[in-house]
């Protein structure tokens, strides 16, 4: 794919340059091949959380060690496991991030073997502002996970619906980026800005960090436009996307408010084979990208 790639899905036309490309993965001075994905963009609603539980579950149910951040205060990847905020007191996200808490000490094991939750907590609205004068202040969330990340294979990062401080320092966590569209007319909007942003933490914070893939979620099968935008992004983006396409299923939707993921609520159902087709993907995928 070129340095800059015009296409014009959305209410206009956008040239966006995605050569945040997948680099080698260096592991660094741990023995523990931890990958840490952020999944990201700073559209609400295009299935950020949904992804993240559930392809958390997916991947927790090949086996491998998984540990989900919620890193968005609304905490609805929280309540997604069926936690309440009151579960946990204080230990959540936000006192890992003030200090108040070890991060180990506000790890909860979810039901399902080999997943864990780091929680949200409401009072992470007001983090921004807390850290606006503190030295590092992007770098907070890297030391947060550090003690800890050696214990998992992959720390997935559900990012709030912006690109201020906190998915700031999930990017800076971050090895790589999962980015889910929407499979809708105005899917592109607004991926420039995230690209652009992905590629100022990469050259002044974390220089590592790459782009994991392009996730199409809520796609329907019936309706012609769904279709035609999720032809246009594969066209673009090529190899970028992943070929698992998450189909927009009423199941995925109800199982959050039972505190469940699609594996426990409905394992049958067409969300919980995506699912565990993009488990099945993402782990191939990052194998290659480990390897370079
Ligand atoms: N594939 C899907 N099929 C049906 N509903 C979905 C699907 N993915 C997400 N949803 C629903 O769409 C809404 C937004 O999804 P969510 O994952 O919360 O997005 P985000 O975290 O990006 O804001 C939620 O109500 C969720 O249950
Ligand atoms: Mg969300």
């Amino acid at each position: 794919m070129g340095e800059k790639e015009k296409c014009s899905l959305g209410s206009e036309s956008i040239v966006y340059s995605l050569n945040v490309s997948s680099t080698k993965h260096h592991r660094g001075l741990f023995p523990v091949d931890t990958r840490i994905i952020a999944l990201a963009n700073q559209k609400g609603g295009v299935g950020k959380t949904t992804t993240a539980l559930n392809l958390a579950a997916a991947l927790a149910q090949k086996g491998k060690k998984v540990l989900l951040v919620d890193s968005d205060p609304q905490g609805n990847a929280t309540s997604g496991l069926g936690v309440t905020r009151e579960a946990n007191g204080a230990k959540n996200i936000y006192g890992c991030y003030i200090g108040t808490h070890e991060t180990a000490d506000c790890i909860l094991p979810a039901r399902q073997k080999n997943l864990s939750l780091l929680p949200a907590s409401i009072d992470l609205v007001g983090i921004e502002v807390e850290l606006v004068n503190q030295d590092n202040r992007e770098k907070r969330l890297k030391q947060v996970l550090r003690p800890i990340k050696d214990q998992y294979q992959y720390i997935l990062i559900d990012c709030p619906p912006s690109l201020g401080l906190i998915t700031i320092n999930s990017l800076t966590a971050a090895d790589s980026v999962l980015i889910p569209l929407q499979c809708e007319y105005f899917a592109l909007e607004g991926l420039a800005l995230l690209v652009q942003t992905i590629r100022k933490v990469k050259k002044n914070l974390n220089r590592e960090l790459y782009i994991e893939g392009l996730l199409l979620t809520m796609y329907d099968r019936r309706n012609r436009l769904t279709h035609s935008v999720a032809n246009e992004i594969q066209k673009h983006f090529g190899d970028q996307v992943y070929r698992t396409v998450i189909p927009r299923n009423v199941r995925l939707s109800e199982s959050p408010s039972h505190g469940q993921t699609i594996l426990e609520y409905d394992a049958a159902s067409s969300g919980a084979k995506a699912y565990q087709q993009l488990g099945a993907e993402f782990c191939k995928r990052s194998n290659r990208n480990a390897r370079g």
